[in-house]
């Protein structure tokens, strides 16, 4: 019988050393896209496709995270006292009663798998999902996870959410050789970290989303440092493979790297331009902003 996935390890511990200074004294997955950290938008995708058990694996600066989601005393009575009900409410539904959250420390950033195996006294023998919040993903209909949840319940196997990216780029991510099997799912025969792109098997990426199951961690205690001299989940998912059956998942819906500063960027204009408070007045804007950009020959020319 599958099991039902309710555990998210959610990889909190990365240097962030592209946000530097700011995350000098604070996890990058702490940076807010418009009103809400990275984080929350993760832990929001990740209760939607049913998970109860949040293991956030965190770093130097580790105490952010647990604050946000925990009882805030001061803030909630301050916001009580002057009436402000909404914000009241905003602050103390950030996580439904039933979801629980636990902390692991990673002691030294010594790479994603690494940080997914600090998790192993926690998950058991359970499959479990992965979600790194640097990726966000606006799904269309359905969160990213849970359309990875309904295709793990159908087939009772591993699952990588992936996307198609430029052939330029494949030596950014963990890239995927696969045999379709239906729309939008491939069985994975092969994983490849970061390959140059005249050697990647195809341009489909892996993104940080994962339904992997608890054999994982064992393979992960036996995994080497491998590129950069980090303990790589991509290593451990390439032994998993030859003893599982792992499908990858072109998930529906749109990700944004905000790991970059360009990704990061793109993210928070979109998500201003959908926010219900701010949209109309950040549309009026940018379009202003741009006709003053637009020289006066590009006005002419448009
Ligand atoms: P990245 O590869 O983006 O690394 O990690 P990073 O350190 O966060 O950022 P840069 O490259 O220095 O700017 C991918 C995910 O894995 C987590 C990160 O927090 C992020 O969610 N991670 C990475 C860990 O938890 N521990 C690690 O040792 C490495």
């Amino acid at each position: 019988m599958t099991q039902a996935i309710k555990k998210a390890v959610l990889p909190v511990a990365g240097l962030g050393t592209r946000f530097l200074p700011a995350t000098k004294a604070n996890p990058k997955e702490m940076l807010p896209i418009v009103d809400k950290p990275l984080v929350q938008y993760a832990v929001e995708e990740a209760v939607a496709a049913g998970i109860t058990e949040l293991i956030f694996v965190t770093g130097r600066n580790k105490w952010s995270i647990p604050d946000h989601f925990d009882k805030a005393y001061e803030l909630e009575a301050e916001l009580s006292k002057h009436n402000k009900a909404k914000l009241l409410d905003l602050v103390q539904n950030i996580l439904p009663p039933e979801v629980s959250c636990i902390y692991i420390r990673q002691a030294e950033p010594l790479g994603l798998g690494h940080a997914v195996l600090c998790a192993k006294p926690v998950v058991g023998v359970q499959p479990f999902a992965v979600l790194l919040a640097d990726d966000l993903i606006a799904g269309r209909e359905r969160g990213c996870l849970t359309q990875m949840v309904d295709l793990y319940n159908r087939y009772n196997c591993g699952v990588l959410a992936v996307e198609p990216v430029p052939k330029k780029e494949t030596s950014r991510y963990g890239i995927v050789e696969i045999q379709t099997i239906e729309p939008r799912v491939g069985k994975i025969h092969s994983i490849v970290e970061k390959p140059a792109p005249e050697v990647a098997p195809s341009n489909l990426g892996v993104v940080g989303r994962y339904i992997l199951p608890p054999d994982i961690m064992v393979i992960l205690e036996n995994t080497r440092q491998g590129a950069g001299g980090e303990i790589q989940l991509t290593d451990a998912i390439a032994k998993l493979l030859t003893k599982r059956t792992v499908l990858s998942l072109e998930f529906e819906g749109k990700r944004y790297d905000c790991g970059s500063k360009l990704g990061y960027l793109q993210a928070t204009v979109e998500y201003a331009l959908e926010h219900p408070e701010l949209r109309q007045d950040f549309e009026r804007y940018l379009h202003g902003l741009m006709a003053e950009r637009l020289s006066p020959a590009q006005r002419k020319a448009g």
